[in-house]
């Protein structure tokens, strides 16, 4: 990453390890300056329930509008964690203006499947569109998937995605979320 990139990327806990890098599609340093964050924190520890242990402690981070975030760090340093934070998901203190959950898609690492059809959950709350979601099956390669199971995107994919792969459910449960991905 370039370190003019890198600058304008806001860093989170030291402690943690965790770092937030901004891609290269960051708006100007000009407009960093003049925009309204989207999401900041200020001095926040994130615990997972009121009386336990932080699990982060001293974060403090700015996103952008229209900016592209990254957020890296070592196995169980809590980049889960701070994006169950982003979503008011875990208990906070401190300074936190989270995310507008109304406009959030969240794609967690344990993939999320309701016992209704593999269509409906691919599809989700939105409407179907058959020419989008054509793109979307060859776009996730599902099509195969669907030819070989009995019923196709018809069949119940069973509690928790019973029916599926582990990959599978990866593959159905992606084309549904955007904007936040784990
Ligand atoms: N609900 C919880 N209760 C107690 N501890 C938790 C809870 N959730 C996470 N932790 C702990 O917080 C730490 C950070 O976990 P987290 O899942 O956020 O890490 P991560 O950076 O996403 O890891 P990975 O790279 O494996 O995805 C871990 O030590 C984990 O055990
Ligand atoms: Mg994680």
């Amino acid at each position: 990453m370039p370190p003019a990139a890198r600058k304008s990327a806001c860093a989170v806990s030291s402690e943690s390890g965790i770092e937030l890098l901004n891609s290269g599609s960051s708006p100007p340093n000009k407009d960093i300056k003049t925009k309204k964050p989207l999401i900041e924190f200020l001095n926040v520890s994130i615990t997972p329930s009121i009386d336990a242990e932080p699990i982060l402690q001293g974060v403090n981070l700015q996103i952008l509008p229209s900016t592209l975030t990254m957020v890296v760090g070592p196995v169980g340093s809590g980049k889960t964690t701070l994006l169950r934070a982003l979503l008011g998901e875990v208990h906070m203190n401190g300074t936190a203006i989270g995310i507008d959950q109304t406009s959030a898609g969240y794609c967690d690492q344990v993939s999320w499947l309701r016992n209704i059809s593999i269509r409906d959950n691919i599809i989700g709350p939105a409407r179907f569109d058959e020419a989008w979601y054509d793109t979307v099956l060859s776009c996730c390669l599902l099509q195969e998937d669907l030819r070989e199971i009995s019923g196709g995107d018809t069949a119940l994919a069973g509690s928790g995605g019973a029916i599926l792969s582990g990959g599978q459910k990866q593959r159905v449960v992606r084309p549904s979320t955007a904007h936040i991905s784990d």
